[in-house]
């Protein structure tokens, strides 16, 4: 074996050993095979040269180590071989948790996944709290659960509803919490001292921690059979098991072996590896390797900008100027009516009081968000975005009464939703600096940004778009102009046939029902209402009469809007709401007609099919990403394009024949399918 490369070992005066991870040509650090093959070398040296102590940590500013080599369960052949690569892992941190010596996980930044099992492996762990700490087993979004033995060491030292919380949610733990459920032993202020902390664990040693006795009690052989249905009907709320089986292995896991014995780790090794090779873990890897994708999009040698000044300080606009706000971008905000901004500024103001903690920057991101009743703030701002009515002669108003005042090379953005970006742009000057931002409603919650450019727009343009969209966490699409773009073009002929299957005569419920079962967090039916029934309707027709397609009868919709009854903002659309909560029918529930998911779901992988055969997106894995990204398609199927795949495209071709001759032309199977059978 070559000398090993990724790990920094220094021995200091007191004769500790001081063990830093720096992952060659990588900006965070993983747990990839070399690595870990790394450490067992040392391990296996330490063991009989044992050490005074061993503190395990980072030499990266990013944070300690952030899981696994995810690109490497993309390599997985079979479940034996799933079943190897987990095994060896677990004798690895076996060795390390049965040195004769103290061993201490230092901590700063982010210990996720395998980063957060090695650390349990340890005797101790002990964290920076600069604000910036997550501790979390994210594995369970994976389609997986740790598997180098985390399950079990978890349990053993949080005990069962700690760590089965932090498993089947997979959320992050903030460093006042991991402390308080006994994750991290101590907590450091500053690199100097977290060192000394670390040190101090090995000088004077102390006991491990253990978990309260009502926790240890809960593993208790005859009270596990008395929790576990409760812990699945919570499991169940969110995600059935026939699509995410992954938090139920979790807890069969635990309910067989309450975290006891060797047999609990060789469990685990068997349920991960089963769970490795299943559709779901493959199509939510690859999601998450689409979104690092999404995310390694920019170009560094284009500013990103600083300045933003939005316009239009309604729904849109005064969510986008919070939400810049509050990832550090100095914001102006404008409207024609200036009480619009003052209330925008007041309500987003209250907000950040109720969720921002330290009152320094609460000071800090109230700062940045700046009302501008004259609007003079375009004439400093790297980036202006248009959030005003849908209307093109409005926009084209504003954008040539913008153009004379903005800074040589501010990039200019409409957040529009259908109007084509070449119509917009025709009014200015230097068309090329127009891109659109088409961002999603709630601004906070959707993770995607619809970047949209012409032929005639320019790089930097883009590049700006794309910057921007990353400066503030966003996940960036780059798309070009078409009627709905990508997004709302896919959803209308899905959200229109919802409208088919009711003038039909099928229940609402029942319509939902079968998106649901298919996968999709929410039903057609229910995310109209959720949009808006009068956008739905706008871009609805705009992207049908765009693209020359025939509109059901939208009469009931048109009535509704009519009588005011919009969806959920209004408390009444197609269902009825209560604040957030859907109201459920009474009626009782019937099985969703035969063919019903596949009118939904085929037309929808229909249009993107179109789109991937029109080139409006760079590939159709961004086909897929845009489309779990921006409006919540089940993740577990990979996207609309991977699931034609793995169903099979001469099955969806024919499935879409038979609906055509059963419902209309609507369902004639796009000429793109046939290219995308011949695609890799
Ligand atoms: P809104 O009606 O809530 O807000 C528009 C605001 O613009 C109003 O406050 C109005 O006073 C102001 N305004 C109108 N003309 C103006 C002008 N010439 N100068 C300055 N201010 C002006 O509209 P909403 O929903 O925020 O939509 C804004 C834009 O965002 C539209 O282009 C829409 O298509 C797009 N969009 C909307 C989404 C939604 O879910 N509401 C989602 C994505 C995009």
């Amino acid at each position: 074996m070559t000398e090993p490369h990724s790990w920094h070992r220094t021995t200091d005066n007191d004769g500790i050993v001081w063990l830093m991870l720096d992952k060659p040509n990588s900006s965070a650090n993983a747990l990839s095979s070399q690595v870990l093959r790394e450490l067992d070398f040392i391990l296996a040296e330490l063991a009989t040269a044992t050490p005074r102590g061993l503190v395990i940590g980072s030499a990266k500013r990013s944070g300690f180590i952030a899981g696994a080599d995810i690109k490497e369960f993309t390599t997985l052949g079979s479940v034996a071989e799933a079943r190897n690569l987990v095994v060896a892992g677990q004798q690895i941190f076996d060795r390390l948790e049965s040195l004769p010596c103290p061993t201490v996980a230092m901590i700063s930044g982010f210990a996720l996944g395998g980063g957060l099992e090695l650390a349990l492996a340890c005797k101790h762990r002990v964290a920076l709290d600069d604000g910036k700490l997550k501790l979390g087993l994210p594995e369970v979004m994976l389609g997986i659960h740790p598997g180098f033995g985390g399950t079990v060491r978890a349990v053993r030292l949080l005990g069962a509803l700690s760590a089965l919380d932090l498993m089947l949610t997979g959320r992050n733990l903030r460093a006042d919490q991991a402390h308080k459920i006994g994750l991290v032993d101590a907590l450091a202020k500053t690199d100097e001292e977290l060192r000394e902390l670390a040190g101090g664990y090995i000088r004077r040693p102390r006991a491990a921690h253990r978990p309260a006795w009502w926790q240890r009690l809960v593993s208790n052989p005859l009270i596990r059979p008395l929790i576990k249905p409760r812990l699945q009907a919570e499991v169940s709320k969110k995600a059935s098991r026939e699509h995410y089986p992954a938090p139920y292995a979790i807890i069969d896991l635990w309910a067989r072996h309450g975290a006891r014995g060797r047999e609990a780790y060789a469990a685990e090794a068997d349920s991960i590896a089963a769970l490795f090779l299943t559709p779901t873990a493959r199509n939510l890897v690859r999601v998450f390797l689409l979104q690092d994708a999404l995310k390694a999009q920019g170009d560094s040698s284009i500013a990103t900008p600083k300045r933003v000044h939005v316009i239009g300080a309604g729904v849109m606009g005064a969510d986008i100027a919070a939400y810049c706000a509050q990832r550090g971008l100095t914001v102006t905000l404008t409207d024609r009516d200036a009480t619009i901004v003052q209330q925008a500024i007041l309500r987003h103001r209250a907000r950040f009081e109720k969720r921002i903690k330290d009152q320094e920057q609460l000071q800090q991101v109230c700062a940045r968000l700046q009302a501008d009743i004259d609007g003079a703030g375009v004439e400093q701002a790297d980036l202006v975005i248009e959030a005003i009515v849908e209307k093109l002669e409005a926009k084209v108003q504003l954008f040539s009464s913008l153009e004379p005042r903005l800074k040589p090379g501010a990039v200019l953005a409409t957040n529009t939703s259908s109007i084509p970006l070449e119509a917009i742009a025709a009014g200015l000057a230097n068309p090329s600096r127009l891109i659109g931002l088409h961002f999603f409603n709630p601004v906070a919650l959707m993770p995607l940004i619809e970047v949209v450019h012409t032929a005639g727009t320019a790089r930097e343009a883009r590049m700006t778009g794309v910057n921007f969209a990353r400066r503030i966490d966003k996940l960036p699409l780059p798309c070009l102009s078409s009627p709905g773009f990508l997004v709302n073009r896919v959803l209308v002929p899905y959200m229109f046939e919802a409208m088919h299957a009711a003038a039909e005569g099928i229940a609402l419920e029942t319509i939902d029902e079968a998106a649901r079962r298919y996968g999709m967090p929410v039903g057609p039916v229910e995310l109209s209402d959720m949009v808006g029934l009068d956008v739905c309707l706008h871009v609805g027709e705009i992207v049908s009469n765009a693209l020359s397609r025939p509109l059901p009868d939208l009469t009931p919709l048109r009535e509704l809007i009519a009588a005011g009854k919009l969806g959920k903002k209004t408390g009444q659309g197609l269902y009825r709401w209560e604040g957030e909560r859907r109201v459920r029918s009474t009626e009782p529930r019937t099985a969703p007609p035969e063919d019903l998911a596949d009118r939904l779901m085929l037309l929808l992988a229909n249009e993107c099919v179109a789109c991937q055969r029109e080139g409006l997106v760079e590939s159709a894995d961004f086909i897929d990403a845009g489309m779990i990204f921006g409006s919540g398609y089940a993740p577990f199927r990979g996207g609309p394009l991977q699931a034609a795949r793995e169903r099979g495209i001469d099955d969806c071709v024919a499935r879409l024949q038979q609906l055509s001759q059963r419902y209309g032309e609507r369902f004639k199977p796009d000429a793109g399918w046939t290219q995308l059978r011949s695609a890799p």
